[in-house]
């Protein structure tokens, strides 16, 4: 078991921190904003609960044991001290992550490990040449505390024997590493979803669909066999003849590379910014945004149950 040390107490630092605890580390997480510093307890615990009303925590569980395995610490030097593993979950900004890998470099114990959980930025650059070794990205999806998959990404300089370090201890989480060769922004499901968000924008733009029938095709059309199949295995069971041929027809081209899309810009003018403003492509009838994520929890955790059950095509 390590210490580690969890940098931003946001959406992304608190469900790690969780995951983390439950399975017997000890924990520090740190978080400059007050107020998100005060609700991390409430919304670890909370996130516990529902974790158990599906039966998916470990047993012997509750907020005050929670409480006592993550410590929330307001500076970064006491978070720091005497950590093995340091994870850097702050605001996606390039400069803030600079100036935070600079104070790292000065409080971290030599040998500690740095990882960030950046979605898209290159860090590496950010990082001292002597923590190089020991820098890599390990990238978790939301919320991390049921979405399974991390990527773990080594820099140009990163020591493979780190890399097998925490590919193992992303497996010691009950969790699914996929370690890349290099570093490429948005891995690899984030590469695919952005894929998938630049079509849907060029659907929506030029009124080929509503938002309800954009997401009708991907729940009943796209969903039932990427559980089972993924996208590769999917290809073989068409035919890779097949697939060849489409490639060749040439009759879909991507959609050229966008910098906004009118119909999120016209959204987002009307205040309608998603769940925590209760509208964006659709009306969220009122409900709060903690019940709506509670109610996508358990969506989720019953859905990721019946998949462990059906399992993915045996050879794949
Ligand atoms: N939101 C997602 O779905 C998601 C998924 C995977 C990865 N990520 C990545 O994780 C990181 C965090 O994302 P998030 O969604 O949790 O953002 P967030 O805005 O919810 O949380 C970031 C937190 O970091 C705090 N912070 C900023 N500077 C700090 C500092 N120097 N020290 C301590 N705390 C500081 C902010 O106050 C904020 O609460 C980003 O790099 C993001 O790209 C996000």
């Amino acid at each position: 078991m390590m210490e580690i040390a969890i940098v931003g107490g946001g959406l992304m630092g608190h469900g790690i921190a969780l995951v983390l605890a439950l399975h017997g580390h000890g924990v520090r997480i740190t978080e400059t904003d007050p107020e998100t510093r005060a609700r991390v307890p409430g919304l670890m615990a909370s996130a516990l609960a529902t974790l158990q009303e599906a039966g998916a925590a470990p047993d012997g569980w509750d907020s005050a044991r929670l409480a006592r395995s993550v410590r929330v610490e307001a500076d970064l030097e006491p978070a720091v001290a005497g950590a093995g593993l340091v994870i850097e979950a702050i605001t996606e900004n390039l400069e803030a992550k600079r100036a935070l890998f600079g104070e790292l470099d000065r409080l971290c114990p030599a040998d500690a490990i740095l990882a960030s959980n950046t979605s898209y930025l290159d860090v590496f650059p950010l990082i001292p040449q002597a923590r190089q070794a020991r820098a890599l990205v390990m990238h978790w999806y939301t919320p991390p505390y049921i979405v399974d998959l991390v990527d773990v990404v080594p820099g140009p300089g990163t020591d493979p024997a780190v890399i097998a370090a925490m590919r193992d201890l992303v497996v010691g989480l009950g969790q699914v590493p996929i370690v890349l060769k290099r570093f490429i922004p948005g891995y690899v499901a984030n590469r695919i979803q952005s894929a998938i968000s630049a079509e849907v924008f060029r659907l929506l733009d030029e009124g080929i669909a509503e938002p309800r029938d954009i997401d009708d095709a991907i729940i009943q059309g796209l969903s039932l066999r990427i559980p089972i199949l993924g996208h590769l295995a999917k290809a073989d069971f068409t035919g890779l003849d097949l697939t060849r041929r489409a490639l060749a027809n040439g009759s879909y081209a991507p959609p050229p590379a966008r910098t906004r899309s009118e119909t999120l810009d016209a959204l987002c003018a009307e205040g309608r910014t998603g769940v925590m403003a209760g509208r964006g492509y659709f009306d969220w009838g009122g409900r709060a945004p903690a019940d709506l994520f509670r109610a996508r929890d358990r969506k989720l955790l019953a859905l990721k149950k019946a998949m462990a059950g059906i399992g993915r095509m045996e050879g794949t």
